[in-house]
């Protein structure tokens, strides 16, 4: 019979033994001492903590776990999302990401990873009604875009203005008030839409759209980006598309930009905080930034004949073939295998793009090469989605902020599952100190060494800024 671990891939809690242990031990020897100590192995997990027991003399601190990068550190118990990376299934409170994309539509998924149920029709009514009636925004919030440089990049913009929303909503610090929580989740799933395509239209010069009530979530959304002339309506088979985008992007357990919202949400400060913390860890080319990065290697490549270069500079670690490898998939996103199905309706509705055609050879002959097999590097969610967001005529810019519309639900559900946690304390890890001890204060003129700022003086860039 297969064991537990051959059967998964990570850690997961046996409902049976109601998180005890079922009287699973390791037993460690420490060879400094020839000390053999038992720990307890509860859900394929020990409890770091319990290593501090061992020592090597009373007065020595105690043997700590060293994980730069989380790699194989489970931070929190969470019931929202399970993934099976060597397998490749995504499932939200236990329900496949792919029937999820067919049959539900992105606000009901929100309720569900936020209160752990799929809602009964009146439950549902009450959440899309909540949502739909706090999608604007506070005027002032215009006024503080005009602050921004017309070329400001809007993700910078979508950061700086969920930030600014815990200043629109002081009483959100009442974090244990039930009701806040309730007001500052939807506030933010029904404001982060507006903000970002009033980032957009900041980033055009075009003047702001309000929400329209009568829309869906990703119509509203597509409205107010896309809206010139008084009657605006958008594309069923795009907003659609949309939606299940929204679906596949919101949430993925404990990522980059989920860890940032519960290390900052640990400190206890207001949700609206958290959050923009998200979003700042989600701005990076490596987690939210990815799929920006897709379509600007795809026009690099420009043509299906530069592809053997390409992926050769790859292999040489000249650069990282993006929208590819995943922390935790060993295998392809089942993300990416949903989108790449709607890629083709969506060009239906808008017409061809050439660089699906690089796109697609890409991933057949890295999927060829030994180099990406045998590190199991597939393509991941961001390879395709930016084909998609593009047929949208949706600018590259604004691809991270479309990431970042959906994964506001999870954050929040995340969020809030940690402040229910009775384990919650603030997050806070050790280090491994490299540095000098004890050193003594030595006087100016008596100090030598390199040069350490070797750069010219600091001044003004000459480069022209972007659109400047
Ligand atoms: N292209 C080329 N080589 C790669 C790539 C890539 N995209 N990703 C990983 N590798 C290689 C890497 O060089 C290393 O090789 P070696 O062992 O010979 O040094 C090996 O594969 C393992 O890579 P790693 O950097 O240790 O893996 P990681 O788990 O730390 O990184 C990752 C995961 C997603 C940051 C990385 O795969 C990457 O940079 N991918 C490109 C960026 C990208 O598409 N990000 C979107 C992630 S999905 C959306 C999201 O959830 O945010």
């Amino acid at each position: 019979m297969a064991t537990k671990q051959e059967t998964q891939s990570q850690p997961q809690a046996d409902a049976s033994k109601d998180g005890a242990s079922g009287g699973e031990t390791l037993s460690v020897t420490d060879n400094r001492t020839g000390k053999t100590y038992e720990i307890e192995v509860t859900d394929g997990t020990i409890r770091t903590m319990d290593l501090r027991q061992i020592k090597v003399s009373d007065d020595d601190f105690g043997l700590m776990g060293y994980d730069p990068a989380f790699t194989n550190t489970a931070s929190c118990r969470s019931a929202i999302t399970f993934i099976d990376g060597e397998a490749g299934i995504l499932q939200h409170r236990g329900i496949p990401i792919e029937e999820l994309c067919e049959r539900s539509t992105y606000l009901e998924v929100a309720y569900l990873l936020i209160f752990g149920e799929l809602p009964t029709k009146p439950q549902l009514d009450r959440w899309v009604f909540d949502v739909t009636h706090h999608t604007f925004a506070h005027e002032d919030i215009k006024k503080f875009n005009e602050g921004f440089r017309h070329d400001a990049h809007p993700m910078g913009m979508l950061l700086a203005s969920v930030g600014a929303l815990s200043t629109f909503y002081p009483q959100a610090k009442d974090i244990d008030d039930p009701e806040e929580r309730y007001m500052a989740a939807i506030r933010l799933i029904a404001k982060v839409p507006t903000l970002a395509a009033w980032a957009y239209r900041h980033s055009m010069g075009l003047p702001y759209v309000y929400p329209d009530n009568e829309l869906s979530y990703s119509e509203n959304f597509l409205l107010m980006l896309f809206k010139m002339e008084n009657r605006y309506k958008p594309d069923p088979r795009l907003a659609k598309a949309l939606d299940v985008l929204f679906i596949l992007h919101a949430d993925h357990e404990q990522n980059c930009s989920t860890n940032a919202v519960r290390a900052v949400g640990s400190s206890g400060v207001d949700p609206y905080s958290a959050v923009a913390a998200g979003v700042a860890a989600l701005y990076g080319p490596l987690h939210g930034g990815a799929n920006e990065a897709v379509l600007r290697m795809l026009r690099r490549i420009e043509s299906t004949d530069n592809i053997p270069d390409f992926l050769e500079g790859v292999k040489n670690r000249e650069e990282r073939l993006m929208g590819f490898g995943h922390r935790v998939y060993k295998n392809y996103d089942p993300r990416a295998r949903i989108i790449k199905k709607h890629v083709d309706e969506v060009l239906e509705a808008t017409g061809e793009n050439p660089l699906l055609d690089i796109a697609t050879e890409l991933e057949k002959r890295a999927l060829d090469d030994d180099y990406f097999t045998s590190r199991k590097l597939y393509p991941n969610v961001d390879f395709y989605s930016g084909l998609i967001y593009e047929a949208l005529g949706i600018p590259t810019d604004m691809f991270t902020v479309i990431f970042a519309i959906p994964r506001t639900s999870g954050w929040i559900a995340q969020w809030m599952e940690q402040n229910e946690d009775p384990e919650l304390k603030i997050a806070r890890p050790r280090q491994i100190y490299t540095g000098d001890r004890d050193s003594s204060y030595i006087p100016e003129g008596k100090r030598e060494g390199p040069e350490k700022i070797t750069g010219p003086p600091a001044r003004r860039p000459k480069r022209p800024r972007r659109g400047a």
